[in-house]
Parts: structure tokens; sequence; C-alpha cells
């Protein structure tokens, strides 16, 4: 499918997913988003992308916020849709069933920070450089960002980074949790592919299930979720893939999965 504003290539069971609006530092605006969604909703079903890598075209930003041309002069229900476009897409990744790992370059701010944080994990270069500033405008975040980012770095820093629009540094980013990993901006996308290869290595019902037992059980109590985490064992645990990788490790070999 051609895209006028996002570019997707598929290699060795990894499809990789650019941002590709360089000279707006990759901004999203309805446009982006209604790719973006397209593409990862194609990318659900094709099973010849195991893991899914998203990045920003460019050397100075992942994204740079939503569109802030089109949130010039909002009513209340435009706003609102807009919100709820970008909160579908961020579903939509957070949702895939097969990890979605975010490449962060430069800046990822606003809409680019919610869209990284849907991701199933994050790593950046170390001249990243992190923030939800819509307070600034006049605004809050809409995509998720007030939910996500409390649920991964707890409500007082959360709450800093909401209030303030400050932005922070991937270093800082990491020491929070924000970011899993910093790397020099040579070595960002070598490990990510390296990172992303292992996990196209694995068989992608075990991923699925894994995922699943994470993102659900965050939405419950602990004995719902480890209710929730025992019956997705039994899933796993009856799976061809399962009786594989146990049987390739008494061989001392590798396993060979077939995602069943
Ligand atoms: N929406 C629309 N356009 C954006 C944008 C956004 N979120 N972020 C950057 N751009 C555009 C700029 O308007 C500029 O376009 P122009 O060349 O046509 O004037 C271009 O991208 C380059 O950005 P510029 O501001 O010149 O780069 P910079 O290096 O001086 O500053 C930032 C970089 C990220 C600090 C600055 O662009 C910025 O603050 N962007 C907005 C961030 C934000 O508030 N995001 C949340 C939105 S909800």
């Amino acid at each position: 499918m051609a895209y006028e504003n996002i570019l997707c290539e598929s290699a060795d069971g990894i499809a990789t997913v650019t941002v590709n609006r360089p000279d707006k530092l990759n901004a999203l605006n309805k446009a982006t988003i209604q790719e973006l969604d397209q593409c990862f909703s194609s990318l659900k079903d094709d099973t010849s992308a195991r893991v899914v890598v998203l990045r920003g075209s460019g050397e100075k930003a992942f994204v740079a916020g939503a569109d802030i041309n089109e949130l010039a002069n909002m009513t209340a229900s435009e706003a609102e849709i807009l919100a709820s476009g970008g909160q579908r897409l961020m579903d939509r990744i957070e949702n895939l069933g097969k990890p979605v790992v975010a490449a962060i370059g430069g800046f990822a701010l606003g809409g680019g920070c919610e869209l990284a944080m849907a991701c199933t994990f994050r790593y950046a270069a170390d001249n990243a450089r992190l923030g939800l500033p819509e307070t600034g405008l006049g605004l809050i975040p809409g995509f998720g960002g007030t939910q996500r980012l409390s649920r991964l770095v707890g409500r007082g820093r959360a709450l800093e980074l909401v209030l303030t629009g400050g932005m922070i540094s991937a270093a800082e980013a990491a020491e929070m949790g924000l970011v899993n990993k910093v790397f020099t901006n040579e070595e960002l996308m070598p490990a990510v592919m390296k990172v992303a290869a292992g996990l196209a290595g694995k068989s992608t019902l075990t991923l699925r299930v894994a995922l699943q037992a994470v993102n659900e059980g965050l939405t419950m109590n602990l004995g719902g979720g480890c209710r929730l985490e025992a019956a997705l064992f039994g899933v796993c645990g009856s799976s061809e893939d399962a009786k594989e990788g146990c049987a390739a490790f008494l061989a001392k070999r590798k396993p060979e999965f077939t995602d069943r």
C-alpha cells in the first residue's frame, strides 16, 4: 500500500514503520494518524510481520507531536474526535498482539511521546528529548498520555511532566523508566534491529500471549491478573511451540517454532 506520510518496509520478519515528514519534525497531522492506523491495522494480520519497529525520519525527531496547525481552532467536538482518533491508533499499537519497538532519535514530544508510550518498549538515542508540552499550548495530552505516562513512571513524575510541560533527556527518561535503554545515535538502529531479530525468531503465539498477560493483567487486581496468567500459561503450556522449545533445550539444539 502506498502512503504519503509514512514508509512501511518488511524484511526477515521485521516490519519497519517510519513517520516520514522530516521537514515538520514528523508531526502527526490527521492524514498521518490515519495512515499509521491503516498500516498497523494491516500489520496485525500480516503473518510475515513478526515484530514491528517504529521510528521517525531524519536525525532531528522521532515525532514532535500532533500537528499544531490542526490544533489551533477546534470546537469541543472536533477536539474530542481528534483525541479519539489518536487514541484509537495508540490502542491499536498497544494491542497489536506482536511487539512494537520504538526507536527514538531526537524529539519525542506530545503525540510523539504518546506514540512511543503505546509501543511495547522504547529504545532511545542519547540525543532524544522527551516530554508532554501540551500545557504550554493551553492543552492537555489527548492521545492517552496522561494515562500511559502515569502507569509507566508513577503519578508524581507523570504529573510533573504533564503540568510543567518540561522536556527531559534520554538519560533522565531511562532513569524513570520512560525509555528502556539509551544508545549513541549510531548504535540505536543496529541495537533496535538486533533485538527485533531476536523477537522475530521467537514463537508469535508465545509473544502474543505474553503481551496479553501483561497488558490485560494491568487492568486487573493482582488476584485476577494471576488467574489470567494461569489460564494463559495453559494456552502456552499445551502448545506445539512449548513442546518444541523444551525438547530443543533438552536435546541441546535450537528450537524451530511453528507459531502453534
Ligand atoms: N506541529 C506542526 N509543526 C511542527 C511541530 C508540530 N508539533 N513541531 C515542529 N514543527 C515544524 C515547525 O513549525 C517547523 O516548520 P517550518 O519550517 O515550516 O516553520 C519545522 O517543524 C521545524 O521545527 P522548528 O521549530 O523550526 O525546529 P527547532 O529545532 O527550532 O525546534 C522543537 C524543535 C521540537 C523544540 C519545536 O519545533 C517545537 O517546540 N515543536 C512543537 C512541540 C510540541 O509542542 N508538541 C506537542 C504538540 S501537541
